[in-house]
């Protein structure tokens, strides 16, 4: 039959189109048919003739849909072992990533990391932490005030004195976070930066425990053959206290510009906690002991990748932060 042949004969699923219109589309001699008849036995017969015209219409499609899948299954194959497209993926500030990495060392060994308020009352930035009512810090022109005795942490040291009235000792704690000192930004100095700040409070803590702590951290950050020395200095709330210098992981203590040729490098601030501050929280001096320890992250972000200014760490420059 040739409405049949033609269906069959149609090579793609416009040509089956074409055909159904042709012979079952209103207006096709099929259907005019089917309008006009008149007796039943001729009705039905016209009846089966569309459905089988029908019927082929809709396996020619199937087969051509078929056909068509199975060729795309076989050219359109997909390799997955192609390499993906990359997609680019940031990573933690260079910051960021050395404040985990001292928070790290203190977990090893056993310390609690501690927030502490970046807004402070002078109460707990100077007078509980010992400053003299005369302290060069407690100036607007060097600290940064909100109003009367409110201002920006100058130091994370105020995190001591909450940890301590905040639960009876044995503490062993570092906190970690932003200070901010009217500073005039140069290669070593932002208004603001960040400080890991160190305690330890517990009965019969010597200077050696101090030493040791601080060997540790140093050899964690730049390395296992780091040596350490210790100078005498004056800081409010430690009695004594002490500088630790850090050999020079560049040359080794040879003497080079990262160590400004002494072979040593002045990284932190440190000592034993002055008793006054046992006596501003509450503890009894004769029977606590402890000791405490400051530090800048960014010097030592400057000093392990021999950045050449504070400032790179701010601005946010791709092309910089991506080395690290
Ligand atoms: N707060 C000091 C500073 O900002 C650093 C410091 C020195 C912290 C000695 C301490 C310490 O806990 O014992 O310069």
């Amino acid at each position: 039959m040739k409405a049949e042949g033609a269906i069959e004969a149609a090579s793609s699923m416009e040509d089956v189109n074409r055909a159904r219109v042709r012979y079952l589309g209103r207006k096709s001699e099929l259907k005019q048919a089917l309008k006009d008849v008149r007796d039943p036995e001729t009705g039905k017969l016209l009846n089966n003739l569309q459905a089988r015209l029908q019927a082929a219409v809709d396996q020619r499609n199937w087969l051509l849909h078929k056909a068509d899948l199975d060729r795309r299954l076989t050219q359109e194959v997909v390799d997955v072992t192609l390499p993906g497209e990359a997609r680019p993926r940031g990573h933690l500030h260079l910051i960021t990533q050395i404040r985990r990495e001292v928070e790290d060392i203190f977990l090893g060994l056993g310390y609690q990391v501690v927030d502490g308020s970046e807004v402070e009352t002078t109460h707990y930035n100077f007078d509980a932490l010992n400053f003299p009512a005369d302290h060069p810090a407690r100036s607007p022109l060097q600290s940064v005030f909100l109003n009367g005795d409110v201002l920006f942490r100058t130091e994370t040291s105020p995190s001591q004195i909450r940890v301590m009235e905040s639960r009876p000792p044995p503490i062993y704690m570092v906190s970690l976070g932003r200070v901010y000192r009217r500073d005039t930004p140069d290669a070593t100095h932002t208004p603001i930066f960040h400080q890991v700040e160190g305690l330890a409070v517990d009965r019969g803590i010597t200077m050696a425990d101090l030493k040791g702590t601080l060997l540790h951290m140093m050899r964690a950050l730049f390395g296992e053959e780091r040596e350490m020395r210790f100078r005498t200095h004056d800081f409010p709330f430690t009695e004594p206290s002490l500088e630790p210098d850090v050999s020079c992981f560049l040359c080794d203590g040879a003497g080079c510009p990262v160590c400004r040729y002494s072979g040593w490098i002045e990284i932190a601030g440190s000592g034993m906690v002055d008793p006054a501050l046992f006596e501003f929280v509450g503890l009894d001096p004769e029977e606590w002991t402890g000791f405490a320890f400051g530090m800048g992250l960014e010097r030592v972000a400057m000093l392990r990748h021999g950045l050449p200014a504070l400032g790179l760490l701010w601005e946010n420059d791709l092309r910089v932060l991506r080395q690290f």
